[in-house]
């Protein structure tokens, strides 16, 4: 595929130095492992059983049905003539992807002007945080009757989304009355959860109210964008179809077996290989753009909930070559490097002297945009900036962050973008989603779960009183108190 490339020349020793750097012989030598890695996800996802039991139908999105896409399109259409606003609530995977793809996709102040939004209504997120001063504002100053909602949550369950909604839902009903139901549309699992309580009650109400969208069967919810961000792409009538043109590409590109000609494995591979055996435990992704710095904040979700594991994985397969991956108890490994995101160029006024100088414990990847959708130029006389354009200089700053951190040493590779259309934008997704998969069988941990969310939900579903908390939980968090000693507290 055209417009996207990886450029790894400065994961190398002959670039950064034999102590920080990879040498040909530690690919060489992964190459058994790394077959191994590519042999399991092929054969995982071949099947389309495997694929939804293990969370893995994420890599048959780009595949969609197009009449089923082409339903959404409409319907984002439909919202889109009729409301001045929409509020889209979720947390997660059910909000990052689509926040990365309004930033990177949209005009930049996309919601502020009527002329760029070409009479589509303003997108508000909400729902992904606790914070009471945010939704307070937005409901104090949004005008209910020309609101639609968009309610995200696959589990149904979260509190942040759940919360959110419930203050929403009030809000509407109280404006525009019983038939408040036809202004939301409820993304959620079709049998189970609260919110698929709610959905079921307003339609015996009113079948016309809230309505829902198919949610794909094994789609995690950092793997998601391509499922529940669709309709949300739809509303800002992004062709949903170059999306999943792009993804659709970028995986053929990445099913190549040979992991030195797959972009996405050589991506894993070098980034494993310097996290295992030189000390870079620290993941940087720093887009050098404004608009894509969300889509830095979308991978940080990817890595950190994909590979951040206590445990390593136990592969059980049964005599019909269904696969249960279970946690392998015995011991605990904690692995997982830890993503930071940046963006250039204002970080390198920031995290930049750290990644020169700090410690020498991160992987730098960039994102270079060759072709931005505006260019300005400085014109002002007598200056060494005169004549110079934003985006020469921009690519300057990239070159020149990457020479600061080759004489230091520091590892970095670079992601470039020949623009940031819907078909690259949805082939960079689909890239890191398939290089996680693949670091996530290198390292041996189940990249699709998220078992360490758990911890601090269970506590607040405990404190809260929510039902159905089994005494197992209850007794662990009885049993272990947080302790606040006063001494400690100045
Ligand atoms: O990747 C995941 O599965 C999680 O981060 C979820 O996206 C997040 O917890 C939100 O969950 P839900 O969509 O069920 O509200």
């Amino acid at each position: 595929m055209e417009g996207i490339k990886f450029d790894f020349n400065n994961m190398f020793s002959a670039n950064v130095g034999g102590v920080n750097g990879v040498e040909e012989k530690d690919l060489f030598e992964l190459s058994s492992a790394a077959q191994k890695a590519h042999e399991h996800l092929k054969k995982i996802l071949a099947d389309s059983k495997n694929r939804i039991k293990l969370n893995l139908e994420w890599a048959a999105l780009p595949y969609q049905d197009e009449k089923a896409v082409k339903r959404i399109q409409d319907l984002g259409k439909e919202i889109a003539a009729k409301y001045d606003s929409v509020i889209s609530l979720g947390i997660g995977g059910s909000y990052l992807g689509l926040k990365a793809a309004q930033d990177a996709l949209m005009p930049a102040y996309f919601n502020e002007f009527s002329k760029i939004r070409k009479n589509r209504p303003r997108i508000y997120f909400e729902g992904n945080n606790l914070d009471p001063d945010t939704l307070s504002v937005l409901l104090k100053n949004l005008n209910p009757k020309k609101t639609f909602i968009v309610v995200i949550s696959k589990s149904g369950e979260t509190t942040e989304t759940k919360a959110a909604f419930m203050v929403v839902q009030n809000w509407l009903k109280k404006a525009v009355g019983k038939k408040y139901g036809r202004q939301v549309i409820a993304i959620t699992d079709p049998e189970n959860g609260s919110l698929r309580k709610i959905v079921k009650l307003e339609q015996e109400k009113d079948i016309l109210s809230f309505r829902s969208l198919p949610l794909s069967k094994g789609v995690g919810g950092r793997f998601s964008e391509l499922n529940m961000g669709l309709l949300h792409l739809a509303i800002l009538g992004v062709n949903i179809q170059e999306v999943l043109a792009g993804a659709k590409d970028m995986a053929l590109k990445c099913s190549r077996a040979n992991y030195t000609e797959n972009p996405a494995y050589m991506y894993a591979a070098l980034h494993y290989i310097l996290y295992k055996h030189k000390n870079k435990s620290l993941a940087i992704m720093m887009p050098f753009s404004e608009t894509l710095k969300s889509t830095a904040d979308w991978y940080v979700q990817l890595l950190a909930e994909s590979l951040g594991k206590k445990y390593n994985r136990k592969v059980e397969i049964s005599a019909d070559g269904s696969e249960a991956w279970l946690q392998d108890r015995g011991a605990v490994v904690n692995v997982g490097r830890t993503p930071v995101p940046c963006r250039g160029t204002g970080d390198l006024h920031s995290v930049q002297q750290n990644n020169v100088e700090g410690e020498n414990n991160k992987v730098i990847t960039f994102i270079k945009v060759e072709k931005f959708k505006n260019e300005i130029k400085v014109l002002a006389k007598g200056d060494f900036l005169s004549g110079k354009s934003f985006s020469g200089l921009i690519t300057l700053a990239e070159e020149a962050t990457e020479w600061a951190l080759v004489r230091q040493g520091r590892p970095n590779c670079t992601v470039t973008l020949e623009c940031v259309s819907p078909y690259i934008w949805g082939a960079l997704l689909f890239f890191f989603e398939m290089a996680t998969a693949f670091e996530g069988e290198l390292l041996n941990v189940n990249a699709f779960d998220q078992p360490g969310v758990e911890g601090y939900k269970n506590y607040m579903y405990y404190k809260l009183g929510k039902p159905g908390i089994s005494r197992e939980i209850a007794n662990e968090i009885e049993g272990y108190p947080l302790i606040k000693n006063p001494k400690y507290i100045l």
